[in-house]
């Protein structure tokens, strides 16, 4: 019997049985948009897909030999890399794989911020997105602490005081992540059950619900075209690509696992196991978390203790909270692209969040510090100094392809963003002194433009 027969005889005994001949047929009909945009864009979910797979499955791997506990915890990850056959490489692939799930997951949901993805009817899969993004520093958050060594130790102190900040329940809060006032080995069984349980279970079902939303209602068209878009079939052509793509992340991710299973060495994004944790012992300064939490860490740093009469990590907070609800929210507040407009200025929104968390970022290396004597701090100067001209070089490459490639002309947050970086780093202002100065500049030139109704008229093709 040829090949083709028994192919064609063993799908037919499958959809006797389970009728998956519908399926099939609509997966034959599914089209991802082409023409408007570089197809890349519409594999990055995909890519946070396979990324997010390889969690679960080097997790289950290395949950065959961990084990937390007071005496377990640091010696079980000790043993996994020096004892056990290749446990090492499936450490640093679970390691390596959490952080490039991050940047696949950050660079997806800036795509689908440009490409403006978010518009009716698809406000909930942003949504349902974003709950994800939250999910994902949570697993970032609560596996850190898991190796139980001084800088996982250390990290978690800090990072769970800032909850004490949260009003009214933040003392409360505080003890039920940390299982008591302190920071101990209570809180490692705390993030182990969020981490091998609660947190998969979430996204596992978050990922359903924001792939049922897609399948239902396709990939969003280009926006303001008003004419059918041009289509390449999802099953096969979409897929296979998809595949192909996911073998080459694949092989990507095994050879930083291999070459660099500790990690880079950059602040952040290192793995190494170091000395067990010793909650007596003095924290040492310079302790960071990991990378993607470095704006939230630094922009903590920028609060004087007291604000409004308020404590300055409460203001901070509500800041990152403001800014966080709005990002949340940005499927609802973009009117133009709820009406198949283009809205420039949310697209620029968008550029100028990332430029001042790039700032920040950059300024939470200490980039440009020099050498500092043990247990010394940089000069803050001297660090904000190189990372605004830094900052200031990404905006005018961010700016010029923005004018070149897309005909931008709407550039009131960036700019506001660029001018917060050189007041603060080169020409010396405090940090919240320029950002207010900057934000004043940023809410006068909305209202102008506004006033004159030139957003209104923007030429069909600027923006997008
Ligand atoms: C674990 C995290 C996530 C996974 C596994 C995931 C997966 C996917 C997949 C497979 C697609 C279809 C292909 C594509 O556009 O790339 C998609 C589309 C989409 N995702 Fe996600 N995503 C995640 C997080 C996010 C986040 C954080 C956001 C935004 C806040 C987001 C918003 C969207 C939107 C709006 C679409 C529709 C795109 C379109 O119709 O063109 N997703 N996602």
């Amino acid at each position: 019997m040829s090949t083709a027969r028994a192919d064609k005889r063993l799908y037919r005994w499958i959809d006797e049985r389970y009728g998956v001949s519908p399926l099939i047929e609509f997966l034959r009909h599914k089209e991802v948009p082409l023409g408007a945009h570089p197809l890349f864009w519409y594999f990055l979910g995909g890519t946070t897909l396979f990324f997010f797979a390889v969690q679960i499955v080097s997790g289950v791997l290395l949950l065959v030999y961990y084990q937390p506990g007071e005496n377990t915890s640091y010696e079980s990850i000790r043993y996994i890399t020096t004892k056990v056959p290749f446990g090492w490489l499936v450490r640093s692939v679970h390691c390596w794989s959490a952080h490039l799930m991050i940047v696949s997951l950050v660079v997806h949901m800036l795509s689908t911020m440009m490409l403006k993805a978010y518009r009716p009817p698809r406000e909930l899969t942003w949504l349902t997105g974003f709950l994800l993004f939250n999910l994902a520093l949570g697993f970032g958050f609560s596996g850190y602490l898991l190796p139980w060594n001084e800088l996982a130790f250390f990290a978690t102190a800090v990072g769970t005081d800032s909850v004490k900040s949260v009003p009214v329940v933040g003392n409360w809060l505080l003890q039920v992540m940390r299982g008591g006032p302190d920071v101990t080995i209570n809180t490692v069984y705390r993030f182990f059950a969020l981490h091998i349980c609660i947190l998969p279970i979430l996204t596992v079902g978050l990922i359903t619900v924001h792939l049922i939303f897609i399948q239902r209602q396709g990939m969003a068209p280009p926006i303001a075209k008003h004419v059918a878009p041009r289509g390449m079939r999802f099953f096969p052509n979409f897929a296979l690509r998809d595949l192909l793509w996911w073998i080459l992340c694949l092989a990507a991710l095994l050879v930083l696992a291999l070459l660099l299973p500790y990690g880079p060495g950059i602040p952040g994004v290192e793995w190494e196991l170091g000395q067990k944790a010793d909650p007596l012992a003095p924290a040492y300064p310079g302790i960071k978390p990991e990378w993607y939490f470095l704006w939230i860490y630094q922009l903590l740093k920028e609060f004087p203790p007291h604000l409004f009469g308020l404590e300055g990590p409460q203001v901070c907070l509500a800041v990152v909270s403001l800014l966080m609800t709005t990002w949340a929210l940005v499927p609802w507040l973009d009117r133009k692209a709820r009406r198949d407009e283009p809205s420039p200025a949310f697209t620029d929104f968008g550029v100028g969040a990332m430029l001042f968390i790039t700032f920040l970022m950059l300024k939470a290396w200490d980039i440009g510090a020099g050498a500092v004597a043990d247990g010394g701090f940089p000069d803050p100067a001297a660090v904000a100094r190189p990372c605004a001209w830094i900052l200031l070089a990404v905006a005018v490459a961010v700016t010029a392809v923005r004018i070149a490639v897309y005909r931008d002309r709407w550039f009131v947050f960036s700019g506001a963003a660029v001018l917060h970086a050189v007041l603060h780093g080169l020409v010396g202002l405090p940090y919240l002194a320029a950002g207010a100065i900057a934000a004043a500049a940023a809410a006068l030139a909305t209202g102008f433009t506004v006033a004159r109704g030139r957003t209104s008229a923007m030429p069909a093709g600027g923006g997008h």
